[in-house]
């Protein structure tokens, strides 16, 4: 018998989903795909240079737990350098992923019944994540008029003597939005006041727009550095979401812990992987600035094809590769044999009748919304636009 802890939990939507698409694009169904939650950019050579190298140095064995100690090292004078912030390899851990950085994060501090709060729309793993480590997972709806801007009052209406943690991630996957310094600091005085951790996903911190900057949620007071844990990693800034590295900063007990549970579960990351993260953290600026700009233009003209489409109000979000449309006036229409009464239809239909794949908001706790992703060639965003409009059309 499956355990009650699997039993309970639902499978990443996202995942199960492109299991799906790329069954059917081996099928040869031409599908434009809006749908992937990873750049579409092959890893920068001078990354997979090294990566090579590392086969031939001879780092192929097992590292430490919490990482190759060069690895980590250059992740203390990233912060250094980017944030003003003193780390030291200590207080660093290198997981495989971001994902697991945040696994070992919420076992590490979480007990069974303890609380955490998660504003949403909110990524699709997180509520799992939560669960898997026996706290209660508490969302806290952000609003889509204020471009669902983290919103203070209404997180700490939420805090209660069981609040362990809030887990925020900004720039945010699925909205886009790219939470204000002032509301952050806010955020992490009432952390500091009612004693909670804030747990920060900062894995897009690199795909920013329109002069904005991540603010690392770390950086604002020493005090609210002592309670945060930041997670990060090189999947999505230097486009290697399949060389599995992910890192985290934090209070030093807490990264002895996260390690002690990361060496009982996975031993330490893949150690070519790492060898070659040393490279992506140190010299790839000039390719995550490449690679940012192609997303900005794409960002701009999906922004602006959503726009000229009748019912749809989409503003531009100012972070991540991710736009978050509301649909919601769509929902009661039909075309041929498909009624839209929610989110899942309106991606059910988009992907049988138009070929394009986009997310359901149903997997993001954003019902009324789909997710569309421009990790695609502008191209590929063209003719899917199109598709979109006459499939939206054919619903008036
Ligand atoms: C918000 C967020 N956090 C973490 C991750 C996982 O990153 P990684 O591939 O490094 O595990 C993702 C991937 O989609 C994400 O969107």
């Amino acid at each position: 018998m499956i355990s009650e802890r699997i039993k309970n939990m639902t499978p990443s939507a996202t995942l199960v989903q492109s299991g799906k698409i790329a069954d059917l694009k081996s099928k040869g169904v031409d599908i434009i795909g809006f749908n992937v939650g990873e750049p579409d950019f092959n890893t920068p050579e001078n990354i997979i240079k090294k990566a090579e190298e590392a086969y031939h140095l001879g780092y192929t064995k097992y590292t430490p737990a919490p990482g190759m100690l060069a690895l980590r090292q250059e992740v203390c004078t990233k912060f250094k350098k980017e944030y003003g912030l003193d780390y030291t390899p200590a207080e660093v851990i290198i997981s495989g992923g971001a994902k697991q950085s945040l696994t070992n994060a919420l076992m590490a501090i979480v007990n069974p019944g303890d609380e955490v709060i998660v504003p949403t729309p909110c990524w699709v793993s997180y509520v799992e994540m939560i669960k898997l480590a026996e706290g209660t997972p508490i969302l806290v709806a952000l609003d889509e008029k204020d471009a669902y801007a983290l919103d203070i009052d209404k997180i700490k209406a939420h805090v209660s003597k069981k609040t362990k943690a809030i887990l925020i991630n900004s720039p945010n996957n699925p909205t886009g939005a790219v939470y204000t310094k002032e509301s952050l600091k806010q955020l992490g005085n009432l952390a500091v006041e009612k004693d909670f951790y804030i747990i920060s996903d900062e894995i897009y911190e690199k795909l920013v727009y329109e002069g904005e900057t991540n603010c690392c949620v770390a950086a604002l007071s020493p005090e609210i550095k002592n309670r945060t844990i930041t997670i990060n990693g090189v999947s999505k800034s230097y486009a290697m979401t399949g060389w599995r590295i992910g890192y985290a900063t934090g209070p030093r007990d807490i990264i002895k812990a996260m390690s002690d549970y990361q060496g009982n579960t996975t031993t330490s990351p893949n150690a070519p992987a790492q060898y070659a993260s040393i490279e992506a953290l140190a010299n790839s600026e000039t390719s995550v600035e490449e690679m940012r700009k192609e997303f900005d233009k794409r960002r701009m003209y999906i922004v602006e094809r959503l726009n000229a489409m009748n019912h749809i109000q989409c503003k531009a979000p100012k972070g991540a590769f991710y736009v978050l449309p509301n649909i919601s006036s769509y929902f009661g229409k039909s075309y041929k044999h498909y009624t839209i009464n929610d989110a899942s239809d309106m991606t059910n239909y988009l992907l049988e009748e138009y070929k394009i794949a986009v997310v359901t908001g149903a997997a993001f706790e954003a019902p009324e919304s789909i997710r569309i992703s421009y990790s695609n060639s502008m191209e590929n965003i063209r003719i899917g636009m199109d598709r979109l409009d006459e499939a939206l059309k054919k619903l008036e």
